[in-house]
């Protein structure tokens, strides 16, 4: 594997060997990688989870990390992510851990660069490492996908995850239900009543609100979304015994979901964060062996 930039460029054998080093990594420990290997994460947008876990499965691979703080970079100047990229392949570096505003912002490197580029997410395109952590946390939970109902629920038509997880899920056997307000459906087929999937979806995936991502404020409080469109206290006692709560975060604590319930027994928030940095050194392990 040289790039990973979306899920619709994985194979279900490729996101099935992904899981399977994740979790070799999780029973026996991160192995370092022999080889020096340089890495750079390019964070063009505010992140605490995919890139703090990068940098934890970096150190733990024992890949060398040279720091770089767009802020306080050449962007700032106007230089063009093109250009950014071009310069730091020449001054050595093997991959590049990028998040970017615009969607598909790898699109005009590809035919240029021989940089590895990881996409930490594009915009509301895709953002391939959190789909991979959330299988990873889905198959450690029911072991397969087979026949899985999955319900993805919230501000789909921003959400890169719900792309990248759509495609993926689909393709694994899983049958996807999404449920938003009309107006944030995107391209996607959305139920807007609980009722009908409450007691039948074994995952139920909450997606934040991304008013960053919007053009027009909506007219809904976060009073108003939390009772139409959010996992209240209320409709949690309607899950199935074994149905899982999940959520990329960060979260809108009782907007998209009940305060009370991100830490519940059903809840597997955190536990997506942990099994990031095993599926990102998975990633970045299979990457790094590809070049050398
Ligand atoms: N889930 C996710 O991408 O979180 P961060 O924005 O904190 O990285």
């Amino acid at each position: 594997m040289k790039h990973l930039l979306s899920m619709k460029h994985l194979s279900t054998d490729e996101i099935m060997m992904i899981l399977e080093r994740a979790e070799q990594f999780k029973k026996y420990g991160i192995r370092q990688t022999p080889s020096p290997y340089i890495i750079s994460n390019l964070f063009f947008e505010p992140s605490t989870r995919t890139k703090t876990s990068f940098e934890m499965a970096e150190l733990k691979l024992g890949l060398d990390v040279l720091p770089f703080e767009p802020g306080f970079s050449s962007a700032l100047k106007g230089e063009s992510l093109y250009d950014t990229v071009k310069t730091l392949e020449a001054i050595g570096l093997d991959a590049l851990v990028i998040r970017h505003p615009e969607d598909g912002y790898y699109e005009p490197l590809l035919d240029n660069v021989n940089v590895s580029l990881i996409n930490a997410g594009d915009g509301s395109g895709q953002h391939p490492t959190q789909s991979l952590l959330d299988l990873y946390t889905i198959k450690e939970e029911f072991g397969s996908f087979e026949g899985l109902k999955v319900l993805i629920a919230g501000d789909v038509a921003h959400s890169r995850v719900a792309r990248s997880n759509a495609d993926a899920l689909k393709r694994l056997g899983a049958e996807v239900t999404f449920l938003c307000p009309p107006e944030w459906a995107g391209e996607f087929d959305c139920v807007n009543c609980w009722d009908e999937v409450i007691g039948t979806s074994d995952v139920v995936m909450l997606l934040r609100v991304q008013h960053e991502r919007h053009d027009e404020q909506t007219s809904m409080t976060k009073e108003s979304y939390h009772a139409q469109y959010g996992l209240t206290v209320e409709r949690e006692t309607m899950m199935k015994e074994k149905a899982i709560i999940m959520h990329p975060a960060p979260v809108n604590r009782d907007v998209e979901i009940a305060d009370s319930l991100i830490e519940c027994g059903r809840s597997r928030i955190f536990k997506q964060v942990e099994n990031g940095v095993y599926v990102r050194a998975a990633i970045l392990d299979m990457i790094s062996k590809g070049r050398q």
